[in-house]
């Protein structure tokens, strides 16, 4: 195991449980967001996103649930991420835990590859949870969207005593609609199931505030500690694979250079593309 911090941001290179034992003291942490592998098969940087059995899967899944619940503070929030068919065992397993409050439908659209003979699957269930339930953070007023009654329509409200126009603006629903990250879009990182900024950024001001410790022990591609940096908290990110690790360290200037090498962003192919053009149209220029 690693580690690699500046002051108020830390990465760990290692085992997530492992990790979660040794260097988070219990009642520490103001909020999780956890996105493990969903046992699906995806590919990690080689390593494989498949256990023996689904059993295997959710006993090692229990093992580190059992650890979030631990480090969170009495005040901490926690959100999961899994696979739709996971999510009902995990939902029954932390109810003697942590109070469940909303059950979140992160929905998108997708127009790539199309299931032809079943419906297929266009959201991810989240579960926002709290250790107390009377005393926990929800900054509503952080995270208003529209309120297309009030704001579009522009109607009325004539049972209240005095006539009011609708509200403009409301808490979002438990049905959230972000588009995935593209590879065009600025925020791509090479990573197989990163997650979007707009996504992070709504939890974290939500349920934490500025200063909060902000914990993720599967970074991927550190999308959790970036929001986090970038609104004002601290942040701990946890990763097996030293490819993601070295994103997570550049993404958060923790630092240039690593193992000798200096930490660059890889140009996306059409970027290759347009330098190549402007190189040779230079080199025309000056023929
Ligand atoms: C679903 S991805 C997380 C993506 C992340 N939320 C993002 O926005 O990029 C799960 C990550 O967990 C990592 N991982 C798998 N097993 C792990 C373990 N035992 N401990 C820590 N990380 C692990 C994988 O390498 C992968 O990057």
């Amino acid at each position: 195991m690693q580690v690699f911090e500046n002051g108020e941001h830390v990465i760990i290179w290692g085992d997530a449980i492992k990790a979660l034992s040794s260097n988070i003291p219990d009642c520490s942490v103001d909020l999780i967001f956890a996105d493990p592998p969903y046992n699906i098969g995806k590919n990690f940087s080689g390593r494989k996103d498949k256990w023996e059995s689904e059993e295997v899967y959710l006993q090692w899944c229990y093992e580190w649930l059992n650890l979030c619940a631990q480090k969170l503070k009495d005040t901490g929030s926690f959100y999961l991420m899994s696979a739709t068919q996971s999510m009902p065992y995990f939902d029954i397993y932390l109810r003697d835990k942590v109070y469940i409050l909303s059950r979140i439908v992160w929905y998108y659209d997708s127009s790539g590859v199309q299931a032809k003979k079943y419906y297929g699957s266009l959201y991810e269930p989240i579960l926002f949870c709290v250790k107390n339930k009377n005393k926990y953070t929800f900054n509503a007023d952080d995270i208003l969207v529209e309120a297309k009654t009030g704001a579009k329509r522009r109607l009325i409200d004539y049972r209240k005593p005095v006539p009011t126009l609708y509200n403009t603006q409301k808490v979002p629903g438990n049905v959230w609609e972000f588009p995935r990250v593209r590879y065009r879009m600025d925020e791509y990182e090479n990573h197989p199931t990163q997650k979007p900024v707009a996504l992070l950024e709504r939890m974290i001001l939500a349920s934490s505030n500025p200063g909060d410790i902000v914990l993720d022990p599967f970074s991927g591609t550190f999308t959790t500690s970036f929001v986090a940096k970038k609104l004002g908290r601290k942040s701990i990110g946890i990763e097996i694979e030293e490819e993601y690790v070295r994103i997570g360290l550049r993404r958060l200037h923790i630092q240039t250079h690593y193992k000798g090498e200096e930490l660059k962003r890889e140009p996306r192919s059409y970027e290759v593309k347009h330098y190549s053009e402007r190189q040779q149209l230079r080199l025309f220029e000056r023929g």
